[in-house]
């Protein structure tokens, strides 16, 4: 018999972190189920079939309750006793929906605040007096109706935290999902378990079983592709797929050029030991044609997800293949903005930079709703090998991503040059350990520099080292000066054309992790 899981329900208001809600319940072994924000009180009941729904959660969005046209909820949604916690646009959503006043932005206040708990209880239960909380709004609560209360404030948020007194409902202005909210994850398993009374009935196991049955059922008899470029996710979608399809699946790496120095070799011999159909084709001259003269990003990595299509195309035909599996997971989703409430920050290659027209049955994701460190996770309950659930993540495009501007020979052989040095430097000094990816990234920029007693004028590289959790939000990482100085010194030194090395201190967010 199918179990029915404790659920709390995410409402989408198109925040970049919506689906980290989703993912942090889970954290907690709490089903979490992401849905859009038109859902009703009549269909919400009618999801106790297959859940048990225990708490809502509205999320936060870059819209303003101003707005004509702004998303909103069914307000019979706040009648159904359920708990309800609503966090940033949803915390100024149920304010406004309840009679509580909202007051519109002058200007957007983003990043770090601290915050003054005024009454620690319910979801801020075990909270001192002071929190260092993570905010990104525009609008701001400035007074909440005489049934609620005000729980927190900060100077410029006289309503940061509120509740109902009667009923089961919380706003925060803060996103507790994000792990700049030091307390972020105490904040939701208040919610979870002393608001919503939930149990701990959900685990990772499910869904492997979930995953590979579901592959099953997409490709059935047919035969697939999957495209393999031996990171983690392709490489566990990989695993999960062979699980489900044995000898029906073809894995197809594609050597597009911009991979780091040694990397295609080191992804054959890994793969060498699985036991399936491997292939590997070599597409640098027609990636390095197609992109000739393109600067733009986006639309350079509009053309890699399209060559990458035509290619894997090619070697369906070949082994006769129906179905395509790439190894996508939620945040190159995300960030390509495809859900109708959300920003595109980046057309990831394998999501918005797909083709309109694709000679696939189906696209299967087997891991589009799970981050980076879940994929590893499972990546270690499949046994997968060490060095592979420990490698640093390495974007699709390559270092098409990491070269500012127009792709020339030259320059891909100087990034690979300066990314094989900060890679040298980094693990042989052993501060890989934390960090999330570290490289080099080529800039368009040219600078004025002394080799030897002549003038030299050459190009700019940037280091960029990165901490994070899943990759949604980043820090850059404090390396230790006498580590970067030989990184610098030896990128100088050892490749002629580079005459400065600059370090990158910014944090994801306002910065992405990787340049373009
Ligand atoms: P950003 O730069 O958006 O990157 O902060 C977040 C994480 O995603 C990786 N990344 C990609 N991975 N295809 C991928 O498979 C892509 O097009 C892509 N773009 C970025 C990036 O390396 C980082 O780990």
């Amino acid at each position: 018999m199918q179990i029915k899981y404790d659920t709390i329900l995410v409402l989408d208001f198109g925040g970049q972190y919506c689906h980290l809600i989703g993912r942090r319940i889970r954290e907690h072994g709490v089903f979490s189920e992401i849905v859009p924000p038109e859902i009703t009180s009549v269909e919400i009941l009618a999801l106790n079939e297959k859940f048990n729904i225990k708490g809502l959660i509205l999320s936060g969005g870059p819209s303003s309750v101003f707005e004509p046209g702004a998303p909103r909820i069914d307000p019979k949604i706040l009648e159904l006793n359920l708990p309800v916690l609503g966090l940033c646009y949803g915390h100024q959503l149920v304010a406004q929906i309840v009679g509580g006043k909202v007051s519109r932005a002058s200007c957007r206040e983003y990043g770090i605040a601290e915050v003054n708990i005024d009454k620690a209880v319910g979801v801020l239960s075990g909270l001192s007096e002071k929190e260092t909380v993570w905010m990104s709004h525009g609008d701001t609560v400035s007074a909440v109706p005489s049934d609620f209360e005000v729980l927190a404030h900060t100077d410029s948020c006289p309503v940061a935290a509120y509740r109902s007194k009667q009923k089961p409902i919380y706003g925060l202005q803060w996103h507790p999902e994000v792990v700049h909210t030091k307390n972020g994850a105490l904040m939701l398993r208040n919610f979870v378990f002393e608001v919503c009374h939930c149990e701990t009935n959900w685990k990772m196991d499910d869904l492997i079983e979930r995953m590979i049955n579901e592959i099953k059922t997409d490709v059935g008899t047919s035969t697939a592709i999957i495209g393999l470029s031996g990171g983690i996710d392709s490489s566990v979608a990989t695993a999960l797929a062979a699980e489900a399809l044995g000898d029906k699946l073809t894995a197809v790496f594609v050597d597009h050029g911009f991979m780091r120095e040694g990397e295609p070799e080191a992804i054959r011999d890994t793969f060498k030991d699985f036991n399936i159909n491997f292939v590997m084709v070599n597409a640098q001259n027609r990636f390095m044609e197609k992109l000739e003269g393109v600067s733009e990003p986006e639309k350079k990595r509009k053309i890699i997800g399209e060559e990458f299509i035509r290619v894997f195309e090619e070697a369906a035909k070949k082994s006769g293949a129906e179905y395509l599996l790439q190894g996508t997971i939620y945040p190159d989703r995300i960030e390509s903005g495809f859900r109708k409430n959300s920003d595109v920050i980046k057309s990831h290659h394998n999501v918005a930079g797909l083709p309109a027209k694709m000679d696939f049955k189906k696209i299967v994701e087997p891991l589009r709703d799970l981050y980076k460190d879940e994929v590893r996770k499972v990546a270690v309950m499949l046994n997968l090998p060490r060095e592979l659930v420990n490698r640093q993540p390495f974007p699709g495009p390559g270092l098409a991503v990491r070269i500012i501007g127009e792709l020339t020979e030259e320059k891909v052989t100087i990034t690979k040059k300066a990314d094989a040095i900060v890679r040298q430097e980094i693990e042989k000094n052993c501060v890989a350990e934390n960090l999330w990816q570290y490289f080099a990234v080529l800039t368009d920029t040219k600078a004025t520099g002394v080799k030897g007693d002549s003038r030299a004028y050459g190009y700019v590289v940037a280091v960029r080292a990165a901490e994070s959790r899943e990759a949604m939000t980043a820090n850059f990482a404090r390396i230790p000066y006498p580590v970067l100085e030989k990184i610098s010194t030896r990128i100088t030194n050892e490749i002629p054309e580079v005459t400065r090395v600059v370090y990158d201190i910014t944090h994801k967010p306002p910065a992405t992790i990787e340049w373009e």
